[in-house]
């Protein structure tokens, strides 16, 4: 008798648990970027609409960009998962240290060997696995990965107005009909601010708060259009950036880092990436290397000189060809010049990601997204396998850990769907042995 109702309860539960085994659907992400969105830039302007998304979804306090915080090496490794050595993507601009060729930013987002380096980025990914994906202006969204390009990409072009409002909204209706219309699962959305700003004026500036305010008013126009285009329930969105910024520290405040006062680049460089903010490497001239080290060691109280073996290895950028055997950190707010010091920035970026000027945002909200979430900060390597985990695909191996962004996720996301199963066998289990 006892066992009749066993092989009944059996039979049922597993009838019950078949239609779930099949291939569930999931919902759309898209994930937007705003250059060099500081974690704090929120707190000293009204921001009604990123104010109702703590409320109506997912905060991190902040999160922590890789070690070199720049913008396509932090945006490689979010759309990666993988630390800076790993993906290659060590600087804004391409280089090549036997040549001399330095190839700007804006031309290296077209350039395939300056990133396809044997990492895959969830764009192609995601494709690989069914989805239909997009890049508008994301960078590294333009160029192609062992061969394969993202579905559908818009790269920025050199002059492109980074402030214009009406375009601003613009290209979030574009994005919206990819979705409603052409049935993309995911995309990225890039603005070029309040980075520009943040660089021009500074970030403690009028300006600043002013742009701030004018991407509040964006992501209300986006949560309208979302609803507008019946994507409320069916749509996930992140909301991030690539570093912080922080108010360039000038003579005569300050003593400038010239690093010609202490080093002959005649002599000793063969080739070196500088006046580039915070971060920069030199390669030295055959032979040269120690005395480099020797004359930039103790050069000036806020310049950090390291040999490519001695980069701590929690900075994750050491293991790879790109960078140079003398790599420069200066402490926050300090340029690296090298010859003269031409840098007209008020504002900058590419210190140390402990500073906190250089943390930045976090936002999430959606139908699979918690409400009224306060997030533990997390390294910016882990968004990439809670995007995967939203999309439903497998992801790459990378070194991100969902265990820093599952508890944003509702609880009914993983009780629904290809997921639930061991579920009802641990159920099954525990009915077969309360049973017995
Ligand atoms: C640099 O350029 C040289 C000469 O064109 C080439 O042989 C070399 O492979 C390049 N190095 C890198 C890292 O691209
Ligand atoms: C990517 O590949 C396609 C097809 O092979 C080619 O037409 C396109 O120019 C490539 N794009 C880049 C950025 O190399
Ligand atoms: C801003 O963008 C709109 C729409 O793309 C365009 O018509 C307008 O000319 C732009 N304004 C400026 C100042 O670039
Ligand atoms: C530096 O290089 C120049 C020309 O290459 C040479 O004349 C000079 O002696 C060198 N100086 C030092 C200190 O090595
Ligand atoms: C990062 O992830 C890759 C791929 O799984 C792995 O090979 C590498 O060792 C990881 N890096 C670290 C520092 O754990
Ligand atoms: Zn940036």
């Amino acid at each position: 008798m006892k066992s009749e109702l066993l092989l009944v309860l059996v039979l049922s539960l597993c009838v019950s648990s078949k239609p779930l085994s099949k291939k569930r659907t999931y919902n759309k992400l898209l994930v937007i970027s705003f250059d060099g969105f500081r974690w704090d830039y929120d707190q000293d302007v009204d921001t009604p609409n990123l104010d109702a998304l703590v409320k109506e979804g997912v905060k991190a306090k902040y999160i922590n960009p890789p070690a070199i915080t720049m913008t396509s090496p932090s945006h490689f490794t979010t759309i990666t998962g993988r630390w800076i050595q790993d993906h290659g993507v060590v600087h804004n601009l391409m280089f090549n240290s036997s040549t001399g060729l330095i190839i700007p930013h804006k031309r290296t987002l077209t350039k395939s060997e300056w990133w396809d380096n044997g990492v895959l980025p969830l764009w192609i990914t995601a494709q690989n696995q069914g989805l239909k994906t997009a890049s508008f202006f994301y960078p590294g969204g333009g160029v192609n990965y062992s061969g394969q390009a993202v579905d559908r990409s818009f790269v920025q072009s050199y002059g492109h107005p980074y402030d214009n409002d009406t375009e601003w909204r613009q290209n979030i209706d574009t994005v919206m009909r990819w979705y409603s219309e052409e049935d993309f699962h995911f995309v990225t959305l890039y603005y070029g601010e309040p980075d520009n700003v943040g660089h021009v004026k500074g970030p403690e500036t009028t300006e600043r708060r002013k742009i701030i305010e004018q991407i509040d008013r964006l992501i209300g126009y986006l949560r309208k259009a979302i609803e507008k285009n019946g994507l409320t329930d069916r749509l996930n969105v992140l909301i991030t950036s690539d570093h912080g910024m922080t108010t360039v520290k000038k003579s005569p405040g300050f003593e400038e880092i010239l690093l010609s006062k202490y080093m002959r680049f005649l002599n000793l460089s063969e080739f070196e990436l500088l006046d580039y903010g915070g971060f920069g490497m030199i390669t030295p001239k055959e032979g040269k290397e120690q005395e480099i080290y020797d004359a930039l060691k103790n050069a000036h109280p806020n310049l950090k000189v390291y040999k490519k073996e001695e980069i701590p290895g929690q900075f994750y950028i050491a293991k790879n060809q790109r960078i140079q055997p003398i790599v420069l950190f200066a402490d926050l707010g300090f340029n690296l010049n090298s010859r003269i010091i031409l840098y007209i920035n008020k504002g900058d970026h590419g210190f140390s990601n402990h500073e906190m000027d250089m943390k930045m945002i976090f936002r999430a909200f959606g139908p699979d997204l918690k409400k009224n979430f306060l997030a533990e900060p997390f390294d910016s390597v882990s968004i990439y396998p809670l995007m995967c985990k939203l999309l439903g695909v497998t992801p790459e191996p990378n070194n991100g850990s969902l265990s820093d962004t599952t508890g944003m996720i509702v609880e009914a996301f993983d009780a629904g769907g290809r997921i639930k199963l061991p579920f009802t066998l641990l159920t099954l289990m525990i009915i077969i042995l309360t049973v017995i």
